[in-house]
């Protein structure tokens, strides 16, 4: 355990920290922009994380540092208002505030934050941040929330203070993952299945572009809304659906030319995107690590053309991958306009792979990409 966040928490404080809890970040394998449609998804807790040191205060504040930020935030329980876009102590505002609002008896806080999940990297930090910061509540406050009920209230906290109507994928899988395991989760019944990834062999590897990926940006909720546009439109044809998740393949082609062309693109992404998760889980289950590859592949050719979410940076990576001999498929991961790659990568061409990619990248875009050889890991948990 990490126990520097300890040292802090005492310096700061006076008395040693009562709890510390952590939750991961994540890499999502394939399932892009599914996840508001009602679909599938197929993500990964990944081996960085938010860790939060605290102990309950007899007031009703709560007291946040931050070791990346180096400052202090506080706020009172009673009237909790957010601070300016993009702070990061919105994160545990958002998640007191959805949980006061269903009266949990939250009790202040001393705390101290430590992150180590790259931040507008699209591997969630701030997932990662609202479900420790949510394990935390529960924990001074002396109750337990069901780990997929977390992941809804820290979605809505997502919504309400950082203004981005994300999907459930990047909260589930933080609450909910398994180490060695990928989840299966299906966005609209809940319901997950954890299936193991082959432990030797291959190797998930995440590129980082450095290019910030502006989720915050419109250009998530515009996706969101053109699903919903196309959704209104197939309803006419199709009056039983709710959902892109309700129309499968065969329909979409009966009636897709009764969607202007850039609905009918969003809508072919996610309605062929739900059918390669359910492909490539199997492709993964029945061994076939090169059929998981190609599917991944598509994934991302269908997110480039289709959904429109990639980016010079992206593409110039897995264009670069995909060279490497022993690349099995490589996409773009997370909400997209920058952001990571992931790539999974026989365990032999690992360390060829960071040398070509990182020296095509950087020749292409003249920036320096970061690797991470990426461990699934466990979902968010007490840890002291
Ligand atoms: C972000 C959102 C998720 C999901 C992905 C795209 O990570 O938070 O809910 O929509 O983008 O798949």
């Amino acid at each position: 355990m990490d126990t520097d966040i300890q040292q802090k928490f005492t310096e700061l404080y006076d008395t040693p920290p009562v709890f510390v809890v952590r939750a991961p970040g994540r890499v999502n394998l394939i399932g892009e922009h599914t996840d508001y449609n009602d679909g599938f998804v197929f993500p990964a807790a990944i081996n960085f994380d938010v860790t939060i040191a605290g102990a309950p205060r007899q007031d009703d504040q709560v007291r946040a540092y931050s070791t990346r930020y180096l400052v202090s935030d506080t706020f009172t329980l009673s009237d909790i208002q957010e601070r300016e876009k993009g702070h990061w102590s919105n994160f545990i505002r958002g998640v007191a505030h959805v949980l006061r609002s269903e009266g949990y008896p939250l009790k202040g806080m001393n705390l101290v934050v430590h992150g180590t999940v790259p931040i507008a990297s699209g591997l969630s930090s701030s997932a990662a941040m609202e479900i420790a910061s949510c394990l935390a509540f529960e924990t001074a406050g002396g109750f337990a929330i069901d780990p997929v009920q977390r992941a809804l209230y820290c979605q809505r906290a997502e919504h309400a203070f950082a203004k981005v109507k994300c999907g459930i994928m990047d909260q589930f899988i933080s609450s909910l993952g398994r180490a060695g395991h990928a989840l299966l989760i299906d966005t609209r019944s809940r319901e997950y299945e954890a299936v193991p990834l082959p432990a030797q062999r291959v190797s998930l590897v995440i590129g980082d572009t450095g290019l910030p990926r502006g989720l915050g940006a419109s250009k998530y909720n515009e996706r969101r809304t053109e699903c919903e546009s196309a959704v209104e439109i197939l309803k006419r044809s199709l009056p039983g659906i709710t959902a892109l998740r309700d129309v499968d393949e065969e329909s979409f082609a009966r009636y897709a030319d009764q969607m202007p062309e850039t609905i009918r693109k969003r809508a072919r992404h996610v309605i062929t995107e739900n059918a390669r998760v359910l492909k490539s889980v199997a492709a993964l289950k029945a061994g076939d690590i090169a059929q998981f590859g190609q599917l991944m592949n598509a994934s991302h050719d269908s997110l480039r053309d289709d959904y429109e979410v990639s980016c010079r940076e992206l593409d110039v990576m897995v264009e670069a991958a995909r060279q490497v001999e022993g690349v099995f498929g490589a996409r773009m991961t997370g909400a997209g306009f920058g952001g990571c790659t992931v790539s999974l990568v026989a365990d032999k061409a690992v360390e060829n792979f960071k040398k070509i990619v990182g020296a095509a990248y950087l020749k292409e875009t003249g920036r320096e990409a970061k690797f991470y050889v990426c461990q699934a890991s466990e979902g968010a948990s007490r840890i002291l």
